[in-house]
């Protein structure tokens, strides 16, 4: 039976190493399907998730990942990539679908001015935040920004590293989902951002314009694989109450 959330979450350890078992790839792929219900900047879904289960792709993987521990034993593993170049596409295919929903005949003058609202939304307001030019745009686009800031509330994040940073807000949230769903079915994670993210992208082939967000060993946990306690700094340095 799966764990309820909060088991599931307190059950997720970094998992530094798996015993030789090997996990379910269909419930590992069932896990990176809650990843995939994650919320993402914009309905935008600039993520891909790669899944590896073949062993030479997984050694290869092992010594792009510096040869870690989590790494050298996972069972599989799951690249978390930010795909922020992918956004005309899927501002398309959210047209596609708002057309698809609101293709009624007798559409209420409120809905009709959603649709409106929406696909606007995504024909105009988005080209135009993601459209750039080696990131010189992004940045006049930040300058003029800040200007109109001083006399009223603006959304500021426009250059080139703050949409990155969008892109990859949203893959890490994923691959949060992903790793409480793996915990709440007794499968062990350990999130790495210690790889070379040039040679993953080699061993993967994935193109040019995608980012790694985290790779993810998977596994069963051996009982030596958490490395300690878990260390918190204390909550209420970190609540703020207002
Ligand atoms: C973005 C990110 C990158 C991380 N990279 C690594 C890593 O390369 N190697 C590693 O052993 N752990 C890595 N970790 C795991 C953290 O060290 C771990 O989450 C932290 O120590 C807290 O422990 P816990 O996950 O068991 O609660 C990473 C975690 C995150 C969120």
């Amino acid at each position: 039976m799966e764990k309820t959330v909060t088991k599931a979450i307190t059950y997720r350890r970094s998992v530094r190493k798996y015993i030789e078992i090997p996990i379910d790839s269909d419930k590992v792929k069932q896990c990176l399907e809650n990843a995939a219900l994650a919320p993402t900047s914009s309905n935008l879904q600039l993520w891909e998730f790669y899944h590896v289960t073949e062993k030479e792709t997984l050694n290869k993987l092992a010594v792009a990942c510096m040869n870690q521990n989590a790494a050298k034993t996972a069972q599989q593993m799951v690249v978390i990539v930010a795909r922020r170049d992918l956004w005309r596409k899927h501002a398309r295919e959210n047209v596609n679908y708002l057309n698809k929903v609101y293709d009624k005949p007798d559409l209420s003058e409120k809905l009709a001015k959603r649709k409106k609202l929406f696909l606007s939304y995504y024909q105009k307001l988005i080209p135009f935040l993601y459209t750039d030019v080696l990131g010189v745009l992004g940045y006049l686009k930040y300058l003029v920004f800040q200007l109109i800031g001083l006399f009223r509330p603006v959304y500021r994040q426009t250059r080139l590293s703050d949409m990155r940073i969008v892109a990859h807000k949203s893959a890490a949230l994923a691959a949060q989902n992903f790793m409480i769903s793996m915990a709440a079915i007794g499968y062990d994670t350990c999130p790495m951002e210690g790889s070379d993210t040039l040679r993953v992208k080699k061993i993967l082939q994935i193109s040019g314009g995608a980012e790694i967000t985290m790779v993810i060993a998977c596994g069963i946990r051996d009982e030596t694989g958490v490395y300690g306690p878990r260390f918190r700094v204390p909550f209420e340095q970190v609540y703020h109450i207002i």
